[in-house]
C-alpha cells in the first residue's frame, strides 16, 4: 500500500529543515494536530471527487490552523468498493464518499433512484432534488446503520465505452458490461441486451484490458483518469445516467468530536462540495477535450432517434424499481423534479 500523502505543512517543514535547519514556520504557527480525519475514496485525485475532497482537506486545515488534519487516501489505496463501508463501520476510516449507486446493496434501496436511466435532464435537476426534502430524507435514512450523511455532490453524466460504438440497444447485444453493484444499473444493461458484470471500480480497467468485460459506463473524467482509452476504442456520449456521491461518517466518530469541530468540518465540507459541483462539469469537459486532442478513443454521439430507443428500452427498469422501493417514493421524486423544471 502506498504511504499516506504527506500533508502540506509537514512537507514545508521538511523542506525548510533540509534547507539549513531554519526554525520551522509551520511549527510556529500550526501546532501538532489534535484530531485526524481519515478519508478514503476510490478515484484519482484529479477527478471532481478527488479535487472536492482535497479542497475539504485544505479548508479544514486552514480554518483549524492545523489542529484538525484530514488524511485523504485516493484511488482505493486503503479500501475499495467492497470494503470501504465496512471499514467505516469498524472505525478503520472516519469518512468515505461512495457513489450513490453503492448505497442500495448495503441496505439503502431508496438511493437507487439516482441510477434510473434518463431520470435527470440536467445537473441542476439533480442538485435541486438532493438539496430538497428527498435529499434530506435520504441522508437521514443513513441513521438506520448509525451513519451520518454530510452532503451530496456531483460527478456528472455517464457514457458508454467498448471496442465499438454503443448508441442503441442492438449495439449492446451479447456484450459483458462492467457495472457498479446496483440492481438498477444491472437491469438497465439487461434491458439493452448486455450482460452486467459487477466489479469494483479499482478492478475495472484491468478487467477491460484482459477481456474479462467488454465495456463499461463512466463520466468522462473517470474514464480518462483511469486510462481506459488505452483499452477501449470507443466512447459513446449517451449521457444516459447520473453519477454522484454522498459523504458519510460514522456516528461514533462524529459524536466523539466537540460541537465546534463538527461545525468547522461541516462548514469546510459544504464549501468544498460547492467547489466540487462548480468544477465537475469543467473536469469532465477537460477530459473530453483531452480525448479529442489525443484521438485516444473514437467519440460517438447518438442521434435523437437512437437516444429514444435507449430510453424506451430502459422504461421497464423504472417500474421494477418502483415495485421494489415503493411507488409513493418515486412519485415524490418525480413531483420534486417537476417542481424544479
Ligand atoms: C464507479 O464505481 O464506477 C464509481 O462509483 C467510481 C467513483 O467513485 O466515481
Amino acid at each position: 500500500m502506498p504511504p499516506p500523502s504527506t500533508p502540506a505543512p509537514t512537507r514545508r517543514r521538511c523542506l525548510q529543515l533540509a534547507a539549513g535547519g531554519l526554525v520551522p514556520l509551520a511549527a510556529r504557527t500550526w501546532g501538532a494536530p489534535s484530531t485526524t480525519v481519515r478519508l478514503s475514496h476510490v478515484v484519482a485525485r484529479d477527478t471532481p471527487k478527488g479535487m472536492a475532497l482535497e479542497r475539504f482537506r485544505t479548508l479544514t486545515e486552514e480554518r483549524s490552523q492545523g489542529r484538525i488534519r484530514v488524511q485523504v487516501y485516493p484511488q482505493g489505496q486503503l479500501y475499495g468498493d467492497h470494503d470501504e463501508m465496512q471499514a467505516l463501520q469498524l472505525g478503520a476510516v472516519d469518512m468515505v464518499a461512495p457513489s450513490l449507486s453503492k448505497f442500495g446493496p448495503i441496505g439503502f434501496p431508496e438511493f437507487e433512484l439516482f441510477d434510473l436511466p434518463f431520470l435527470f435532464d440536467s445537473l441542476e435537476a439533480v442538485r435541486r432534488l438532493t438539496r430538497g426534502r428527498v435529499g434530506q430524507t435520504l441522508l437521514q435514512s443513513l441513521q438506520r446503520q448509525r451513519l451520518t450523511g454530510l452532503g451530496f455532490f456531483d460527478n456528472g453524466f455517464k457514457h458508454m465505452s467498448a471496442n465499438r460504438p454503443l448508441l442503441e440497444p442492438r449495439d449492446f447485444v451479447g456484450l459483458r458490461i462492467r457495472v457498479q453493484a446496483s440492481r438498477v444499473i444491472a437491469q438497465q444493461m439487461r434491458a439493452w441486451g448486455a450482460w452486467p458484470v459487477t466489479l469494483p471500480f479499482s478492478e475495472t480497467r484491468r478487467a477491460l484490458e484482459r477481456g474479462v468485460v467488454d465495456g463499461t459506463e463512466n463520466p468522462v473524467s473517470n474514464f480518462w483518469t483511469q486510462g481506459m482509452q488505452a483499452v477501449q476504442s470507443d466512447l459513446s456520449l449517451t449521457a444516459h445516467g447520473y453519477l454522484g456521491y454522498a459523504v458519510v461518517t460514522h456516528q461514533r466518530f462524529w459524536e466523539s468530536l466537540p460541537a465546534a469541530d463538527r461545525r468547522l468540518l461541516q462548514g469546510a465540507l459544504e464549501d468544498a462540495l460547492v467547489f466540487g459541483n462548480e468544477i465537475a462539469d469543467a473536469q469532465n469537459d477537460k477530459a473530453l477535450a483531452a480525448l479529442h486532442l489525443t484521438g485516444a478513443a473514437h467519440l460517438n454521439s447518438p442521434t435523437a432517434a437512437q437516444t429514444r430507443l435507449l430510453k424506451n428500452a430502459a422504461l421497464p427498469v423504472h417500474g421494477e424499481l418502483a415495485a421494489r422501493i415503493g411507488h409513493d417514493w418515486l412519485r415524490t421524486v418525480h413531483n420534486a423534479l417537476q417542481k424544479t423544471s
